[in-house]
């Protein structure tokens, strides 16, 4: 199959970015106002503004390119005749902190094209920043190019992660490696919202990023970005990624063996209720360059 040209990534990126906005300004005009909240499982918010959000970007991706199958988290798959694409829509990422009033979260609007991410637009609307990125023309935040952390030492590093709404059903579930990695480096912040951990990642604020448990909504932009912007995605394990895998291994290369190596030797969370066993844990990782 033919990859797509320049101009067509552009006129993609430029739609991308009509939709996050015009979503994004919904999710500010609502910001401290939302008063029903549901929960589609424990913890699983949705409110009327992730709807009225997806509303308006499906609208607006229709009414360029109709006929563009896309996957959106709250509608699912609405299919179309175009069968190479797929975008992958998150009308709101990081519901909870919305919900809140916590200030992190996110539209985010990637496209797949045979599978691989190649665009992606994701807008913060309470700092009103605007990342975008498409395959080979780069990654910038409100117009501007970003480029990944030059950390090289895991000791210097500072990692975010999340934890998937099934962690009270499976014993992996992201808890040991927590607290490993907290232990390991200078410390792990729990974002929520996948979307802006990647592009924090991708604009060097943050070194690298590591989850289970997602969706394709929730990271097809951010990988665009974070590729374009001098970062490596892969499986824990450094294989290939698979986008339906739900594990991701985000970071800005130079980090990536031993975030790797850290995750896939996790010690049990025993412990950390054991001073002695502590003592000189993962000194291997931390230090060992690729
Ligand atoms: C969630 C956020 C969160 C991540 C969860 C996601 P939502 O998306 O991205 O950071 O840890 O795994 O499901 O539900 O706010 O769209
Ligand atoms: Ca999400
Ligand atoms: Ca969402």
């Amino acid at each position: 199959m033919q990859s797509p040209s320049a101009d067509q990534l552009q006129i993609f990126l430029d739609i991308a970015t009509e939709a996050a906005l015009s979503a994004g300004a919904i999710l500010r005009d609502r910001w401290g106002t939302i008063e029903s909240v549901e929960e589609k499982r424990p913890g699983d918010l949705v409110t009327e503004v992730d709807k009225q959000s997806e509303e308006i970007i499906i609208k607006i991706l229709n009414r360029h390119l109709p006929d563009y199958p896309i996957l959106a988290e709250e509608s699912g798959i609405i299919s179309g005749t175009r069968e190479r694409y797929l975008w992958a829509i998150d009308p709101l990422d990081g519901t909870t902190n919305y919900a809140h009033g916590y200030p992190a979260s996110s539209v985010s609007i990637g496209l797949l094209i045979d599978n691989i991410p190649y665009v992606g637009a994701i807008y913060d609307p309470v700092s009103d920043r605007l990342y975008r990125a498409a395959k080979g023309l780069g990654a910038t935040c409100n117009r501007r190019p970003i480029q990944v952390s030059p950390t090289a030492d895991l000791r210097h590093s500072l990692l975010v992660t999340g934890f998937a709404y099934d962690r009270r059903e499976t014993t992996d579930n992201n808890y040991a490696e927590f607290c490993y990695l907290t232990h390991l480096t200078q410390g792990v912040r729990r974002g929520g919202s996948a979307a802006l951990d990647l592009a924090l990642v991708a604009c060097g604020n943050l070194d690298g990023y590591w989850e289970r448990g997602l969706k394709p909504w929730d990271i097809t932009a951010g990988i665009v970005l974070l590729e374009e912007a001098g970062g490596r995605v892969t499986a824990y394990d450094e294989s290939p990624f698979d986008l339906q895998s739900g594990r991701i291994l985000a970071t800005n290369s130079n980090l990536h063996g031993m975030l790797s190596r850290s995750l896939l030797t996790t010690p049990p969370l025993q412990v950390w209720s054991d001073l002695e066993a502590m003592k000189n844990l993962g000194e291997k990782e931390k230090t060992s360059p690729d």
